[in-house]
């Protein structure tokens, strides 16, 4: 045992005979997701020229890889970075290829399902550490989400109340928070969705984040008090709701929504192509095994047509919408379906480079910002554009932590400086639509 440093405790060492009982005892319990990832690997590639780019697309496509970044093949070009996780059987050819081809390359992740597993054992140690409390600096299955809510309905009803907007495709409710203070005096709301692409899954935990720090801070803090004195919060923490439980229990880097409709064999629908502004145009894929399905028609996605309802139902006094993914470190704002800017430049200019930079003082931590289509890339039938077009006046996207080193497999150990940072990112922008900037 010299190898571990320090002596370990009788207990400590009998642990791993234990751990091994129960791998006999639970074969089936083993393996994440029936081990379907084992040998897979995440590659980082940057084609030099046109012709690299293209040959490096049809290849992708022949191997059907998992687009990391950017979200389809259509936006690989020369000069930027794509992130592709490849299956094991196709690893093999996809090196030779970049070999043969000089194009340069770095392996992000050398074996996917590893990762998965040694994260995996770290959080089973932190979840026995805090079983009194609720942890926030975990990921939590939609439906211990769902039970954190409706204990917060019951135990915070001064502060909050929870609702449903309707159905998932499979029948499950969609469920919104919402917070602050309640008051007969009008009040201006700011919409937050988490999730709505599944396998991100920083973004719900730091919708859980949110509602924690306000219930925690709103007496001690006065930013915190203005904040939900003067505004509601709609606070949608899981979006995509079948999507998000499907890549808890069975495909860790699924995306989409589970719908089918069509008569191909694949499922679900982007929900980030599938709101009715300039829908299905550049960005977006017509084909249903795409990642960026922009589905059979606007709105044919029950969760995008309940948030919409919504929106267009409370848009009055709804004055931001703010949607959270990952990953690339970027705050945006529109439009993403075109470079031309929007006619509130200034104003949502400087709510970014102010927010952008109160982030950055926490950790140092550096985003970029600025609008969608020159910044990331041009999409249409995004969300964002959609609460634009629809009136609302400050829409943001926010890109969250890292740029590429874990990619979706963020560790449970970087969930409280990433919600800490963003935290001051959001403050900052909620107390800046309260003055005077229209
Ligand atoms: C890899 O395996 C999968 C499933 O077993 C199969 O569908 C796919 O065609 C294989 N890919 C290659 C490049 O052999
Ligand atoms: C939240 O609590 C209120 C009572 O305070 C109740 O009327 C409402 O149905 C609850 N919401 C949900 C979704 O259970
Ligand atoms: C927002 O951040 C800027 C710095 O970027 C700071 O000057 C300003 O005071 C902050 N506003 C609020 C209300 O926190
Ligand atoms: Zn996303």
């Amino acid at each position: 045992m010299k190898f571990l440093g320090k002596p370990r405790s009788q207990a400590a060492a009998f642990l791993p005979l234990c751990l091994l009982f129960l791998k006999i005892l639970q074969p089936g319990h083993s393996h994440l997701y029936s081990n379907r990832y084992a040998g897979d690997k995440v590659i980082r590639l940057v084609p030099n020229t046109k012709e690299e780019a293209y040959t490096l697309k049809k290849i992708c496509h022949q191997l059907k890889v998992d687009l990391w970044q950017p979200s389809s093949l259509s936006y690989v070009s020369e000069g930027t970075v794509t992130d592709v996780h490849i299956p094991h059987n196709g690893s093999r050819a996809l090196l030779a290829f970049l070999e043969e081809a000089t194009i340069p390359y770095k392996i992000l992740i050398e074996d996917l399902q590893n990762t998965l597993e040694k994260e995996n054992s770290l959080q089973a140690q932190r979840n026995r550490r805090s079983l009194s409390e609720y942890n926030y600096e975990v990921y939590h299955s939609l439906e211990e989400i769902q039970n954190w809510m409706h204990h917060l309905n019951n135990t915070h009803s001064g502060l909050i109340h929870m609702f449903s907007i309707g159905k998932s495709y499979e029948g499950r409710s969609l469920f919104v928070l919402k917070l602050g203070r309640r008051s007969r005096a009008y009040k201006r709301a700011v919409w937050i969705d988490c999730g709505i692409h599944a396998r991100e899954w920083i973004g719900p935990a730091f919708c859980q984040w949110f509602v924690k720090e306000a219930l925690l801070t709103y007496r001690s803090d006065p930013t915190m008090r203005k904040m939900m004195n003067h505004l509601y919060f709609y606070i949608m923490p899981v979006l995509n709701v079948d999507g998000y439980h499907f890549s808890w229990t069975n495909d860790r880097f699924w995306r989409k929504t589970r719908s089918k409709r069509s008569k191909f064999p694949c499922r679900g629908v982007d929900a980030n192509r599938n709101w009715k502004v300039k829908w299905c145009d550049e960005g977006a894929s017509m084909h249903p095994c795409d990642d960026t399905y922009c589905g059979p028609f606007p709105e044919s996605e029950p969760e995008v047509k309940a948030v919409a309802n919504f929106l267009r139902k409370h848009k009055k006094h709804i004055r931001a919408y703010l949607s959270f993914h990952a990953y690339a470190q970027m705050l945006l704002y529109p439009y993403s379906y075109k470079y031309e800017a929007i006619p509130n430049f200034n104003c949502v200019e400087s709510a970014a480079y102010k927010a952008v930079s109160v982030l950055y003082s926490v950790y140092g931590v550096l985003y970029k910002y600025g609008p969608a289509s020159s910044t990331l890339y041009v999409s249409s039938g995004s969300s964002m554009d959609w609460a634009y077009k629809n009136g609302i006046p400050y829409t943001f996207a926010f890109e969250l932590r890292d740029t590429g080193h874990f990619g979706f497999l963020l560790p449970e150990m970087l969930i409280k400086p990433t919600c800490t940072e963003t935290m001051v990112a959001v403050k900052n922008i909620t107390l800046h639509l309260l003055k005077k900037c229209p």
